[in-house]
């Protein structure tokens, strides 16, 4: 089954279940000043949970591109490293403001799981919100008793608000969750260690799949939960981990939605995937973060110095150091893979579209190789005297100065010491930061004096 039919087969279930299907909303989370990015299908819905718009359909579903590289919800340091966390991902979701709640919610998803898309049951684990004395939450009773009309009882875990209670951010509308775990490993495998003692352990082929969450509360500033005058649904599912289960793979590099960009990476590099750990890493945070980076850039996310802007340029340098350090490629190149993250995409590949971004990226790389290089061989120089000191630790005010002169992000300065086994004073690092900050807020300050 291919990336695009199961998006139709998802859209098309809730759309006979009354769901107005919708467009997925931009990935800069423009009316929000609690967020930078659109990290979660349910962001641009916060005005119906709470109930300061009413909504014109009370159930939805769509497709939408959530970004995950900032905030509480930031998945950057697993990407590459294992092989189904992204930076950008696409999440299906079923809404439903103040309409239908667990009842329904739970059983259509198993529905479509289990009938439309023919998981096998014995496959399946659900997760339970236990309940917090802290908070004076009880477990959640209701969705075990519809749960348990569904699903073997012992595919049935309880876990603590840690897993199965959902928030937005810091402050905003939250609730307990259920989440629907599979169990992707071999018989041999599984005989060994029954699927049930691995949710939420990090097995990469135990994994969470769909989250169902029943917005209830409301989390205020001073930490507090208030109940919210009506009850809602908000699920989401990666559409690449979905890919991956209904193609048979162990990795969701390996679907649909990668090959052909993996292809080309392989193609331009002249590097194997599936050869070399370290490479193999690197491919994947290729493959992960251009997507993220051009999705970012069609939706407006024009790399700067500022904000949201910001952040996209880090996340460009960061691409460009681990092909730089671990591909050992030393020329922009990044640009070339605008053209086949576009096609993807139905309808979506304008070429004028895909020739701005392109250029976009090839400027940055440019920029950013220029100074890559005379870094790297201060970086080289300053480990090399420290090693011959016997010291380990390098003194965050010299990063401080990369950063300064070059524009070497302090994360991307980590990247290259982590991997010459150095740790960066961070301490000293943000020290210097301040100073810089405070240097410029009385910079300012003079100019009206
Ligand atoms: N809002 C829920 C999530 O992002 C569905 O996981």
């Amino acid at each position: 089954m291919k990336y695009k039919d199961i998006k139709k087969i998802f859209l098309d279930f809730f759309n006979k279940k009354n769901h107005q299907i919708i467009d997925s909303a931009s990935l800069l989370a423009k009316d929000d000043p609690s967020l930078m990015f659109t990290n979660a299908g349910m962001n641009r819905f916060k005005k119906y949970f709470l109930g300061s718009k009413n909504p014109k359909y009370v159930r939805i579903t769509n497709i939408q591109k959530c970004l995950r590289i900032t905030g509480k919800h930031n998945d950057i340091s697993d990407v590459g490293r294992d092989k189904y966390h992204h930076t950008m991902f696409e999440m299906l979701g079923n809404w439903s403001f103040g309409d239908y709640f667990k009842k329904e919610a739970i059983e259509w998803a198993w529905e479509l799981l289990t009938k439309t898309f023919k998981i096998r049951k014995s496959n399946i684990y659900v997760t339970i919100f236990s309940g917090n004395i802290n908070e004076n939450l009880e477990f959640d009773k209701e969705s075990y008793k519809y749960w348990k009309n569904l699903i073997n009882e012992n595919q049935i875990v309880f876990f603590d608000k840690k897993h199965n209670f959902w928030e937005m951010g810091n402050t905003g509308p939250c609730g307990y969750s259920s989440e629907i775990h599979i169990d992707l490993r071999e018989k041999k495998e599984k005989k060994k260690i029954e699927g049930k003692k691995l949710i939420n352990k990090g097995h990469p082929l135990v994994i969470e799949l769909w989250n169902l969450v029943f917005i209830e509360f409301f989390r205020t500033q001073n930490g507090n939960l208030e109940k919210l005058s009506k009850s809602h649904v908000d699920t989401g599912m990666g559409i690449e981990r979905l890919c991956m289960v209904l193609q048979n793979k162990k990795s969701t590099y390996d679907t649909d939605i990668f090959i052909s960009l993996i292809k080309e990476i392989e193609n331009i590099t002249g590097k194997v995937y599936g050869k070399l750990e370290e490479e193999d890493i690197a491919i994947r945070v290729l493959a992960d973060h251009i997507r993220a980076i051009v999705f970012a850039i069609k939706d407006g996310i024009i790399p700067s110095n500022k904000k949201s802007g910001y952040i996209i340029r880090k996340l460009l340098r960061r691409t460009i150091v681990y092909y730089f350090l671990d591909l050992n490629l030393k020329k922009s190149f990044l640009y070339k893979l605008v053209k086949v993250v576009l096609s993807e995409k139905n309808n979506d590949n304008s070429k004028i579209k895909e020739n701005f971004i392109s250029n976009l990226i090839k400027k940055e790389e440019l920029l950013f190789f220029k100074n890559l290089f005379k870094v790297s061989k201060k970086f080289y120089k300053i480990i090399s005297y420290l090693k011959k000191e016997g010291k380990t630790i390098i003194n965050g005010k010299i990063i401080f100065e990369l950063y300064d002169t070059y524009g070497l992000p302090f994360e991307l300065a980590n990247l290259f010491a982590l991997k010459n086994n150095f740790i960066i004073d961070k301490f000293s690092f943000e020290k210097e930061m301040l100073k810089q900050k405070l240097r410029s807020k009385t910079k300012k300050k003079n100019i009206y004096v």
